[in-house]
């Protein structure tokens, strides 16, 4: 069985995805953190990020790897841990005009296909319920509140010890979802069958709950 787990920036996803995987035993798979990874990549290999062909050509170059760990999903960068690195702001920020480059996206596929058939995932993104796995048994599209995503991703910085701005993390995350919605291919859309939970006010246990219920039905 697989669950697709979808939605805007910051709203709680990967946690929620990891902790109902580790509930249900099954792998959990950060598709923004590949999407991430090849950021990164690319921002220190000099590779322009307009250019669709050189990114599709440096993904079939590096090799991105998800390993759990009992401390949570460790990301690698051609087996260097990047998992703090990817969250940089510079990668927030530019991460998007990656990911839009439909050649980028059709190779993603393919890798989070293979990662998936393996065994049963929950996966998360932006396109899973509607692209990548539209099979999935379980489709959610996770959502919250602007200022409650915002507020979110600020307590996360500060709790990491960095310096953040609450406005201007709302910005960023707006334009973000703004980038993931209007692009042409795979858009940032709630999938037809996937059942919408809006997390605001809610605790990350009650959603993971919803989400467990909605596995039984
Ligand atoms: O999930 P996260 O916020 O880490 O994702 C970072 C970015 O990666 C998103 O804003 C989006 O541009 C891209 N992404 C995507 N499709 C996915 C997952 C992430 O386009 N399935």
């Amino acid at each position: 069985m697989n669950i697709a787990i979808d939605g805007p920036a910051g709203a709680g996803k990967s946690t929620v995805a990891q902790l109902t995987a580790k509930h249900l035993g099954y792998t959990y798979i950060d598709t923004g953190a590949m999407y991430r990874a090849l950021t990164l990549a690319a921002l220190h290999e000099g590779v322009s990020l307009s250019d669709e062909e050189e990114l599709a050509s440096l993904l079939d170059r590096i090799s991105i790897g998800l390993q759990q760990q009992a401390s949570g999903q460790r990301v690698f960068l051609n087996n260097r841990d990047v998992t703090e690195e990817i969250r940089h702001p510079d990668v927030s920020r530019q991460v998007s005009l990656v990911a839009k480059h439909p050649k980028v996206r059709e190779k993603m596929m393919v890798l989070q296909r293979k990662l998936a058939g393996q065994e049963s995932v929950v996966m998360d993104g932006r396109d899973i319920g509607t692209f990548v796995l539209p099979d999935a048994e379980v489709k959610v599209f996770l959502t919250a509140s602007i200022e409650e995503r915002a507020m979110r991703r600020y307590k996360e910085m500060l709790e990491k010890g960095h310096d953040a701005n609450l406005a201007d993390l709302q910005l960023e995350i707006q334009l973000r979802d703004k980038t993931d919605s209007d692009r042409e291919v795979a858009p940032l859309r709630c999938a037809e069958d996937a059942t919408i939970l809006d997390s605001t006010g809610m605790t990350i246990e009650q959603v993971v709950s919803r989400i467990i219920e909605l596995c039984k039905n």
